[in-house]
């Protein structure tokens, strides 16, 4: 059927394009397609086709499609919110471990004094500027209380024993009664032993860690950025590192997806990296497909998707 077409933008695997059985066939252009599965590939500059009725973003970012345009076009958005939460927040405690125990230090030094025939004299000197602190009893600051953002916050306190401070423009009642909310982003910074970043890439949250607001931030502070690298300003963070104003920070998202060689943060002190990954785990990723194949499945049978990030025209 013309009106059950799909394109899939970005790959899709088995688990979301096999939601697409009877009357549907899966087609390799946009031109008539009736709905569009994608992931972050960039729809911005793209055309659509008269026939598209509905795109599904497999994920929670959707800075890469245009969405009032969409809304003109009578082009439903939707995406899968929480589908990549456990992902995201796996990947963050780990930022968050590797920049309190500065692990990477700790590694680069015992691979780099292996052939010491003194190693065990001189690691006991040592080891002491890696050690760090321990993160039971300091405070967490979130910023962005969505299902991310959530979810570390409750591995943080009831895992890890961590007071919560956050900080969102939209308060949910999901937000537990531990998350102290604070009346500002700032507030936040100013307070926190960690900060991580979990709200989405808008002209509101662009830069909004940069010079001055780093100089907020406790001398001791560790900054995790897992949601968008627009977030930051990564000269400016990676001077902040140099010069001490914060400890050390985790990315796993830069301003270009994937940074290019000159990039500030690949140099930094007391910085980790990593290929904007977090979510890419084989169980995130079938998650976010089959809740975006679903939706897409829902809308072209005439329902609306659960998760909207838009509302078209009718
Ligand atoms: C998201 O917004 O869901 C994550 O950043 C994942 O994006 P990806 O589809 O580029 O992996």
């Amino acid at each position: 059927m013309k009106d059950r077409e799909v394109f899939c933008l970005n790959n899709i695997s088995r688990v979301g394009t096999g939601k697409f059985r009877k009357g549907y066939t899966l087609v390799d252009t946009i031109d008539t397609a009736a709905a569009v599965l994608v992931r972050s590939a960039d729809m911005k500059e793209m055309q659509f086709p008269k026939t598209l009725r509905a795109i599904g973003r497999a994920g929670a970012g959707v800075n890469n499609i245009p969405l009032d345009r969409c809304a003109e076009e009578g082009i439903v958005v939707f995406n899968t919110p929480g589908a990549n939460a456990n992902a995201v927040k796996e990947l963050v405690i780990a930022g968050l471990m590797l920049a309190s125990r500065d692990v990477v230090g700790g590694a680069d030094w015992i691979k780099a004094n292996a052939d010491d025939p003194d190693i065990k004299k001189t690691a006991e000197k040592a080891k002491k500027q890696f050690a760090g602190n321990e993160i039971k009893g300091k405070t967490l600051g979130v910023i962005g209380l969505g299902a991310i953002g959530r979810t570390v916050a409750e591995i943080a306190h009831n895992g890890f024993g961590m007071e919560v401070a956050g900080y969102d423009m939209f308060l949910s009642p999901a937000i537990p009664d531990y998350v102290r909310i604070l009346p500002s982003a700032e507030d936040v910074l100013k307070e926190a032993d960690v900060v991580t970043l979990h709200v989405p890439a808008t002209p509101e949250t662009e830069n909004m860690i940069r010079r001055e607001t780093l100089q907020l931030m406790k001398p001791s502070a560790i900054l995790v950025n897992c949601a968008r690298g627009a977030l930051v300003n990564e000269a400016d963070l990676a001077e902040a590192l140099r010069d001490g104003v914060i400890l050390a920070a985790g990315t796993d998202v830069f301003t270009n997806d994937i940074p290019s060689a000159d990039n500030p943060l690949l140099t930094a002190v007391n910085m980790t990296v990593s290929p904007h990954y977090a979510s890419f785990t084989a169980e995130s990723n079938e998650m976010m497909e089959m809740m975006a194949a679903e939706a897409v499945d829902a809308v072209l049978k005439g329902g609306a998707p659960k998760f909207p990030v838009n509302s078209p025209k009718l």
